[in-house]
């Protein structure tokens, strides 16, 4: 089983728009059962509530359902294989917090995007905007995740 956790902010926006854009993309191919997805947030303003209503409107209009709560990061997302951050203040956080380490990446760093961080979009709105990029890095990331499964 290889895990993926998706780290932002407040986990009520990009976080959880990945999390729901990756398994949908898990799912239609197929590897459910050996990729496990989660998200949670740097900061824990939001814990206990639902994703934003940019974020599930924007999921909604693609089809993508998502229940998921707000949860702030805890010690154990640091286990995952593939720690996942929106931005890199989300990293620099990370770090800050739990140390460096090599498993944790930027979204952006899997797609062919110029930009690295993914805009926030509880401060800029651009909800569809961040929905395109996130999709070419869930993308990205899928391809790479295929490739250890193989290995
Ligand atoms: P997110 O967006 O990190 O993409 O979930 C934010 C949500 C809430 C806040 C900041 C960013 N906030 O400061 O409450």
């Amino acid at each position: 089983m290889i895990h993926v956790v998706f780290v932002c902010l407040g986990n009520i926006c990009r976080s959880p728009m990945a999390e729901a854009i990756f398994t949908r993309m898990v799912e239609d191919a197929g590897l459910k059962d050996r990729i496990s997805i989660d998200s949670s947030g740097t900061g824990a303003y939001h814990a206990g509530s639902s994703a934003h209503p940019g974020t599930l409107r924007i999921l909604t209009e693609h089809d993508i359902a998502y229940d998921g709560i707000s949860r702030r990061v805890e010690k154990r997302d640091m286990d995952a294989d593939y720690i996942v951050c929106m931005d890199s203040e989300n990293r620099a956080d990370l770090e800050a917090r739990f140390g460096r380490s090599d498993r944790i990446h930027l979204l952006l760093e899997f797609s062919e995007t110029k930009v690295r961080d993914v805009p926030d979009p509880y401060y800029t709105n651009t909800f569809e905007e961040v929905y395109e990029l996130i999709e070419s890095g869930c993308r990205g990331l899928l391809t790479h995740v295929k490739e250890q499964l193989i290995e």
